[in-house]
């Protein structure tokens, strides 16, 4: 079939076969299929969806566009997470460390800020002379050396992918299930895992706006892997507040140290304990979930976790852990009452506009500048009490936004992280 045939049959909703698919991306990765081409199967896909067997397809075809990841066969198995982002998301830092220190090998590629959601690598670049462009063969051989690496991924991993996404960015086809499927397994089956844990956040702060939308996404992440005979599982937590109380790039930095030393927020150590117990787990390393959340927390109490960071800080090019944060300025509750709703968005819109974050590609990030939440939803609070600390020199310039991000009523209930687990076996 030629391309505008195979484009046909998706706008009018029919199944693709795997061989339609992997010529359409073949074809795609080797330039032979435009981008107008490309963009016009985006939107089919967009507005027809895809089925499972579709889906993984897409996923295997995107995958096989570039390299993978390979790993002697020794009997150690690897893993990572992949969350699909939120404000104050930091698990990544202290988690790695756990995984490696607990005997999982992790390659982990992370990403930079996506609208208003931080990026890991943003984060670590907090710390002076840390590299997030680590060759293939550098991460490989890293991952084996220490235990656990997170660094940018590089161009010749599922370069169909980052072709695709940048088109979808521009054609409004980025919120498409299969679309966002097929973008993120990708990227991470081609770390050539044996387990993966995802993160999919839910609620004001993050992509998906709905627990519905979320449930959706993780069903299909779970399926894909599954199907791509990578051990998968889900949790679906709530983003309807930043997680932990740092948001920003150097002082989540030190929010992630201290959830290694045990002095951490209990949401961030908790959820970091969570996932970590998910992939122990779904690798083999623990009989049961239990077993493995016991084996993770064993690694903040006697310290390990914390060396194991910093051994992959200074592999990675790091100098040391200390980061530095701008000057804090408090901002205060206008009325007394109970912290009922959070904006996340606009909080993480806050840290971009004091120059945390990008607004273009091209822009360079203020480690230094973020906030610090001081509350939780179902608080209560006194008028004039802080909600948050902004540091940043220009504070004032986000006040209004911050203020008018939390709503302080007359009821509220403090919210559950982790909403639902998803398995192979109930999705
Ligand atoms: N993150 C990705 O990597 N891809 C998407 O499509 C959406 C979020």
């Amino acid at each position: 079939m030629i391309p505008a045939q195979i484009i046909a049959l998706k706008r009018d909703g029919g199944e693709l076969s795997d061989s339609q698919i992997g010529q359409f991306i073949a074809g795609f990765a080797a330039d032979e299929i435009p981008d107008y081409q490309m963009s016009a199967m985006a939107m089919a896909i967009f507005l027809n969806g895809m089925t499972d067997a579709e889906t993984a397809s897409l996923t295997h075809h995107m995958l096989n566009s570039g390299a993978r990841l390979s790993w002697p066969e020794n009997g150690i198995p690897r893993g990572d997470k992949h969350s699909t982002g939120g404000v104050g998301d930091k698990i990544s830092i202290p988690l790695a460390p756990i995984l490696a220190c607990c005997g999982l090998q992790v390659p982990m590629l992370s990403g930079r800020g996506l609208g208003a959601t931080g990026g890991t690598l943003d984060k670590l670049e907090s710390i002076s002379g840390y590299r997030t462009d680590l060759s293939l063969s550098e991460v490989t051989q890293l991952t084996q050396e220490v235990g656990c690496v997170i660094t940018g991924a590089s161009p010749e991993l599922a370069p169909a992918d980052r072709r695709l996404y940048a088109l979808r960015d521009v054609t409004a086809t980025v919120p498409s299930i299969p679309l966002i499927t097929a973008s993120i397994m990708s990227k991470k089956l081609a770390e050539s895992p044996d387990a993966l844990v995802l993160d999919v956040k839910f609620g004001s702060g993050a992509f998906m706006k709905t627990k519905e939308q979320a449930r959706a996404l993780a069903q299909s992440l779970v399926q894909t892997g599954e199907r791509m005979n990578v051990r998968t599982t889900a949790l679906l937590t709530d983003m309807n507040q930043p997680l932990g109380r740092m948001c920003g790039n150097a002082n989540e930095i030190k929010e992630s140290i201290d959830v290694l030393k045990a002095t951490g927020p209990d949401d961030v150590t908790e959820l970091t304990l969570d996932l970590a117990a998910e992939l122990l787990h779904s690798s083999g390393l623990a009989e049961s979930v239990e077993d493995a959340r016991r084996s993770a927390q064993a690694t903040i109490d006697d310290g390990s976790a914390l060396q194991k960071l910093e051994q992959m800080v200074v592999a990675q090019g790091g100098s040391s852990l200390d980061v530095s944060i701008a000057e804090a300025h408090e901002v205060c509750a206008q009325r007394a009452g109970v912290v009922q709703a959070v904006e996340t968005e606009q909080l993480g819109l806050a840290v971009i506009a004091l120059g945390g974050g990008r607004r273009q590609m091209t822009d360079a990030i203020d480690h230094s500048v973020g906030f610090e939440y001081l509350v939780r939803v179902g608080d209560t609070v006194e008028a004039g009490q802080p909600l948050i600390k902004v540091f940043a020199q220009n504070a004032e310039i986000v006040s209004d936004q911050v203020i008018g991000a939390i709503t302080i009523g007359d009821t509220g209930s403090p919210l559950t992280l982790v909403a639902e687990r998803l398995t192979a076996d109930n999705c």
